[in-house]
């Protein structure tokens, strides 16, 4: 047995039973019938509140342990590949899609995957990429502008998912749908299906759609198919590009995804064109809506404070000069305000609300036994909203990040809000996310005057593997001085 409390110590004293439990176990299906996929998150967090942590619950057959410490959170995540797998099923329930990329991939088939990725998302392309970043940017600033004028309501999430699909894709594949500019049938609405149900199977100890189709599952099929046949145009559009436009020798490979099929066709690789396929649909869920999740929850705190508004309409007028978009990566190094708002947002709404984990053997935490297979959820919120953590941490400060004369003597606890994850897998698009949430965040308040157009108390919280708000609407008036759009 691994003791991972830190202390050196062995001194189990609690074992899994000695753990309160939420009512309602039933034999067999343990709490199953207690949770509800779309708001799983809350329920979690409630009975955090009301039993304390750790708590145990039964899903199904699979034991499960629920926590919120900031250290053993620290301490598991380092651990993995090689103690802690994610979720068990995770990784069937995205073969079976033809989802299973480096998110779900483990040990020496995780690691392979992992270096080819990060290698090609490393911040250091961005110079050359930044060109593409500004030209969306810009398209999306010109798409609002329009819709202020005409004083039409926006549906915020959508439009910055079209942003967020935009920009990974002419990052990490080469090219770009603009899908700003265009309507009708778009990927979004196909990948916006794909999450919840994800959702759901990964919940279900058994894969019961095997047994018995709903419409709901037939609607996937449909989405999935949709999606897979984009994918495979977008890997034969690549393919085509690395044979017409062929780089000079030793010049590295332009994207990701030419990176993976350089993988791909080397001799005696184990880079499958499945898995470029399955990496390539990773990228683009996981770059799409975290990121546009991040930057739609710092709005409602946006509208309720128009003088805030206010001062970070004279800070990126000053620092963006006569451009209406950030103009230059070195100029974007200047935001940090900016990417604040989406850092401080996500501390009180978490994108991703908490992280399943499986022990691979038996194990630690703190005093409790922790038998091989059990399940540990981490609560994400609970720490990141902890008065232990961070001062007043109800209030949306987002100068607690950057302004050490802000927290004054208060605390300020930055490993207790892990919004990328943390350890060996932490996210490898977080310097990506971060240049996005500079640019768009820099644009819409140099540009414009933000206010939601619902009761904020109407937005709720949706789990649907991250955490997004239910509707976002939003007019934006364009402020006196702006720029008009290039
Ligand atoms: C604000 C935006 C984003 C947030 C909040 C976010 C959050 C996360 C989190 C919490 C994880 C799990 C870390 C863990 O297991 O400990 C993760 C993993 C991952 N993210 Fe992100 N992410 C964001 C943007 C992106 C972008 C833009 C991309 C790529 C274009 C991306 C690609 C990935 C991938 C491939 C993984 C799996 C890494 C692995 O298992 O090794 N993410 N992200």
């Amino acid at each position: 047995m691994s003791d991972i409390s830190g202390a050196g110590t062995s001194r189990a004293v609690r074992r899994l039973r000695d753990l309160p439990a939420p009512p309602g176990e039933w034999p067999l299906l343990g709490h199953m019938t207690r949770v509800r996929p779309l708001a799983v998150h809350r329920q979690f967090e409630d009975w955090a509140r009301t039993l304390g942590t750790p708590y145990r619950l039964r899903l199904g057959p699979t034991a499960v342990v629920v926590l919120d410490d900031v250290e053993l959170y620290h301490r598991v995540v380092r651990e993995r590949p090689q103690r802690w797998t994610r979720n068990g099923r995770i990784l069937p329930v995205t073969r079976e899609m033809g989802l299973d990329g480096l998110f779900s991939v483990e040990g020496d088939e995780w690691a392979a995957q992992r270096r080819l990725i990060m290698q090609s998302l490393n911040a250091s392309h961005f110079r050359g990429f930044f060109p593409t970043l500004h030209a969306v940017t810009q398209r999306l600033h010109r798409r609002w502008h329009r819709a202020a004028l005409r004083g039409e309501t926006l549906e915020m999430d959508d439009e910055l998912m079209r942003y967020t699909v935009d920009v990974t894709s002419a990052l990490a594949f080469g090219e770009d749908p603009n899908t700003i500019e265009r309507d009708g049938d778009r990927i979004q609405q196909h990948l916006a299906a794909i999450f919840p149900m994800l959702m759901k199977r990964v919940l279900l100890p058994w894969p019961v759609w095997h047994w018995l189709r709903l419409p709901a599952d037939r609607r996937l099929e449909r989405d999935l198919a949709a999606v897979h046949a984009y994918v495979g145009d977008v890997i034969e559009r690549a393919r085509a590009r690395r044979r017409d436009e062929p780089r000079a020798p030793g010049e590295p490979p332009r994207h990701v995804l030419e990176a993976m099929l350089d993988a791909c066709d080397a001799p005696g690789s184990e880079f499958t064109q499945t898995m470029v396929h399955a990496n390539v649909l990773t990228l683009l869920l996981a770059g799409e809506d975290t990121t546009a999740h991040s930057l739609a929850w710092t709005l409602p705190f946006l509208a309720a404070d128009p003088e805030r508004q206010a001062r970070l309409h004279r800070e990126a007028t000053g620092v963006l000069a006569d451009s209406a978009v950030a103009p230059s990566l070195d100029v974007v190094r200047e935001l940090d305000s900016f990417e604040a708002l989406a850092t401080e947002a996500t501390r009180m709404r978490p994108v991703v609300a908490f992280l399943i984990l499986d022990a691979i053997g038996d194990e630690q935490l703190g005093d409790l036994e922790v038998p091989a297979g059990t399940r540990v959820i981490f609560l994400m919120r609970p720490q990141a909203t902890d008065p232990a953590h961070f001062s007043d941490p109800q209030e949306f400060r987002p100068e607690r990040w950057i302004d050490a004369a802000a927290r004054g003597s208060g605390v300020h606890e930055p490993r207790a809000h892990n919004q990328f994850g943390a350890g060996p897998r932490v996210c490898p698009g977080r310097h990506l996310a971060a240049v996005e949430m500079r640019l768009v965040l820099s644009m819409l308040l140099r540009n414009f005057e933000i206010e939601l157009a619902c009761d904020p108390s109407g937005i709720d919280e949706v789990c649907a593997f991250t955490v997004m708000p239910s509707r976002m609407p939003v007019r934006l008036r364009v402020r006196d001085g702006a720029r008009a759009p290039d």
